[in-house]
């Protein structure tokens, strides 16, 4: 499946640490989870983010990541689940819609992935990079305030509310990455406010 004019701040390296911190969140819950929830959670883990509206239609993405994991030697109920997973797990789906109350036995393998997409997000070089592709026509500190504005609305208030309610195991990894992302945010905010 080609990814669709994904940038480097979604592009497989993301990808590839979210279904790492995935794995490692799982290994750190208490509960053990079947090989065929691992599977769809290391699936959702690096097919996330390529039907994201950011990048591509979702419909059309949805339909040709559907083709693909159908051609996976998967289950037709893992693939839905996956499609499931990867449609509902986003920071904008989750505050609008609630996390999905029908996911039965692959509510482990939803919440780890959404968390680990969360604590990926701690990164202020991934930020700008992405503000880079999505903005190019801005000068650098037009970009960086854009970090800044997205960091302290969004990512700062985003382990108290969507990760240590769902996944408090998860809190010194998380609390680590978020206090760096503070430190990073006001000196940022020395520099360009
Ligand atoms: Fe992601």
């Amino acid at each position: 499946m080609k990814l669709q004019n994904i940038d480097v701040s979604h592009d497989h390296f993301h990808m590839a640490r979210v279904a790492d911190m995935a794995l490692y969140l799982n290994s750190i819950c208490g509960k053990s989870i079947s090989k065929e929830e691992e599977d769809v959670m290391i699936l959702s883990a690096f097919t996330h983010d390529l039907c994201d509206r950011k990048y591509t239609d979702v419909e059309k993405g949805l339909s040709e990541l559907r083709t693909w994991l159908t051609s996976l030697p998967i289950s037709s109920e893992q693939v839905l689940s996956v499609l499931h997973i990867i449609n509902t797990m986003s920071y904008s789906k989750v505050t609008k819609y609630g996390y999905p109350q029908d996911l039965g036995k692959w509510t482990t393998a939803y919440h780890h992935v959404r968390v680990a997409d969360l604590i990926d997000a701690y990164d202020i070089h991934r930020c700008y990079a992405y503000q880079e592709h999505a903005h190019p026509e801005m000068a650098e500190e037009e970009k960086w305030k854009a970090v800044i504005e997205l960091f302290e609305r969004r990512m700062l208030t985003q382990l108290d509310a969507y990760i240590l309610p769902v996944c408090p195991y998860a809190e010194p990894i998380a609390r680590s990455r978020h206090d760096q992302a503070v430190k990073a945010i006001e000196y940022l905010k020395g520099v360009y406010l």
